[in-house]
């Protein structure tokens, strides 16, 4: 992956399969191993942070047998094979890189194990809070700490018998659910996690699949999920694409600037309307973009989204709706800046605490190309009707914010340089080949001065 790129404007489309989710891939991993019988994996994300769950649940001596299937014109490139269990205590130190769904979910799986599991991950991980998980899995019963008075990563967590508990979490939260529903899975009886919103459903549904019992419940002001203990039977696991990946064929396909008619189509994507918030945003911003339905696999519908340039008008994401996007408000922001009538988002507070401070890191990245963007304590409002201009970009070390400002540089009046890009490895290795295949242009200036 190189780490400096300089994008050229221009339109993009035609068709692009995007790597398997990787919200589904970690959680295809860590219930594959917690299954009472190997279970086979298909089309999971070939990135850095699903390499990472598999080395850790490696450490605690699951068994994996992970191939790497090659892209053609009908399958994506993705990690196909096998895991199982059982799962131990590790060896060693467990390395999550930069993927806080490793870390927090697989804390929730030591909860469980009998012994002690350390778990870190890299300079951006190890500044996440892990009080959210640390503070339910202590009142089951396991002992958790960590730095700065366990508020930080490494994480010790000293598993063993768990009692089941009502949790009240006071952020919405996947990670925190799921990390409490996988430890709830060795508890005494019935785990209860409530929180403020709904939140990704994924551990719910493969949970569901494998036959775990799992009762859930949601309104606008709150989300109930139970889980009980019990055995989850080996079924396949298939991966559809992850939709937080095509966002950004979405975002770069939705707005007209020229005349061009040209669609984006982005076949076989993970549908769950926990993870749409960005096509329904873009759809109240008057976007012509089409939901094809796929059916179903492992418990998660599919979908074909097609996408034609038009002209966006202004949203507000806020409330609720802000969990369903919250992976993609960096790209939903370029959207935003060309509409007319702008983007405002508020209520996302917690994007101060993701790979980066994405607050910050929009604000600095749409700044950097001459777009307006007013940060405020919980969002942003960018007043729209602005057309980037080209510069460069600093990553920041923050995956979605590099691909947030290649989005950008299509839709640019000049190039743009993006710098540290490098960390697109995280969730979308294959990022500049779907790029190149959708007619855009790109240079790679590793080695020039
Ligand atoms: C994820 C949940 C979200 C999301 C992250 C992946 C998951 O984080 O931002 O990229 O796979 O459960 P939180 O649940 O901590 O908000």
């Amino acid at each position: 992956m190189p780490d400096r790129v300089r994008v050229h404007p221009g339109h993009l489309s035609g068709r692009v399969l995007v790597p398997g989710d990787k919200s589904l891939s970690h959680r295809a991993l860590i219930l594959g191993a917690l299954a009472d019988a190997p279970v086979m994996v298909h089309g999971l994300a070939p990135s850095d942070d699903v390499a990472a769950t598999a080395a850790a649940l490696a450490g605690m001596g699951a068994r994996l047998e992970l191939t790497v299937t090659e892209a053609t014109a009908d399958r994506r490139a993705g990690l196909d094979g096998v895991v199982a269990g059982p799962l131990g205590e590790p060896a060693d130190t467990l390395d999550c890189g930069n993927s806080g769904t490793a870390l927090r979910l697989l804390a929730g799986v030591a909860a469980g194990i009998d012994g002690l599991t350390v778990l870190t991950g890299d300079a951006s991980l190890r500044r996440r809070p892990i009080d959210r998980v640390a503070a339910p899995l202590r009142r089951m019963g396991a002992a958790v700490d960590g730095r700065a008075g366990g508020r930080l990563p490494p994480v010790a967590v000293r598993g063993g018998r768990l009692s089941a508990v009502r949790h009240e979490s006071p952020v919405a939260s996947a990670q925190v659910k799921s990390a409490v529903a996988l430890a709830g899975l060795h508890a005494d009886g019935a785990t209860t996690i409530v929180s403020p919103a709904r939140s990704r459903d994924h551990t719910e549904r493969l949970l569901t699949y494998l036959g775990a019992e799992v009762e859930r419940s949601s309104d606008d002001s709150r989300e109930v999920v139970t889980v009980r203990p019990g055995p989850l039977r080996a079924r396949p696991i298939a991966v559809p694409g992850d939709p937080s990946s095509a966002a950004f064929w979405m975002v770069a396909a939705a707005v007209a600037v020229d005349d061009d008619r040209e669609a984006v189509e982005l076949p076989g994507l993970c549908a769950n309307p926990t993870r749409f918030g960005v096509v329904r945003t873009l759809q109240a911003m008057g976007a012509d973009l089409e939901v094809l339905p796929e059916g179903e696999t492992a418990g998660e519908p599919r979908a074909t989204v097609r996408v034609r340039p038009a002209r966006l008008t202004g949203t507000t994401v806020a409330g609720a709706a802000v969990v369903d996007a919250l992976d993609e408000l960096p790209v939903l922001a370029v959207a935003g800046a060309l509409a007319r009538g702008g983007l405002e988002v508020r209520d996302a507070a917690e994007l101060r605490v993701k790979e980066s401070d994405r607050l910050a890191a929009i604000a600095a990245t749409l700044g950097a190309l001459g777009v307006s963007v007013e940060e405020r304590p919980d969002g942003f409002r960018v007043p729209g009707g602005e057309r980037p201009s080209g510069g460069v970009v600093e990553a920041g070390g923050d995956h979605r914010v590099a691909m947030t400002a290649v989005v950008a540089a299509t839709y640019a009046t000049a190039p743009v340089e993006v710098r540290g890009f490098g960390c697109v490895a995280t969730s979308y290795p294959s990022f500049l080949d779907d790029l190149a295949a959708l007619g855009g242009r790109v240079e790679v200036l590793d080695g020039v001065p």
